[in-house]
């Protein structure tokens, strides 16, 4: 396992993008939508610093199995979003890949007459993305190679990690 970003680059990033977050919204009201179980970490982190009127929904997001990157099915449970007509709208997410994931969250929000919707990614991988989609805050570009730590899991391990590393396992 080699580290990719440190704990101390982690905290000086989140520290920088929750300050343009905060400067997006001024004081209006925002509504955080965190698609588990990756944003874990990165939105308990993130929403400490956000001195906005927030509420939280989290949702189940998953297209992955252990590392494999694709095959499986995105199944997400759009029946916790509730009544979001009217609302600002921010999503946070751990990892814009494909684009398939916050594509999909993004076309169930604007389904529901919210006023905007952003996106907040802890981290871009680079070269990987099919989808066009242009996530509003980015933490981190990093390279096309499987990240754990910091949330982020390899079949559910490692999500403890104070810091970002490469997993360099089986792929
Ligand atoms: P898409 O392709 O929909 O995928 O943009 C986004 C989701 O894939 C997961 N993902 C990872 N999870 N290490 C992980 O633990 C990784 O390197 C990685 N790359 C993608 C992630 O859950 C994200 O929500
Ligand atoms: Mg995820």
């Amino acid at each position: 396992m080699r580290v990719l970003i440190s704990e101390e680059q982690i905290r000086q990033r989140v520290d920088l993008v929750a300050s343009e977050i905060r400067q997006t919204y001024g004081h209006e009201p925002v509504t955080i939508i965190g698609v588990l179980t990756g944003c874990l970490v990165f939105l308990a982190d993130l929403i400490r610093r956000l001195d906005l009127p927030i509420r939280i929904i989290l949702v189940q997001a998953s297209s992955y199995r252990g590392a494999t990157t694709t095959g499986s099915q995105l199944a997400v449970n759009d029946d916790v979003l509730g009544d979001l007509k009217g609302r600002h709208v921010l999503i946070v997410e751990d990892i814009l890949d494909t684009g398939k994931t916050l594509r999909h969250m993004v076309n169930l929000i604007q389904a529901r007459e919210v006023a905007s919707v952003r996106i907040a990614v802890l981290m871009r991988k680079l070269g990987r993305q099919i989808i066009e989609i242009e996530p509003d805050f980015v933490c981190f570009r990093i390279p096309d190679e499987f990240v754990v730590g910091y949330g982020l899991d390899y079949n559910d391990e490692f999500r403890n990690l104070p810091y970002i590393a490469i997993y360099e396992g089986q792929k």
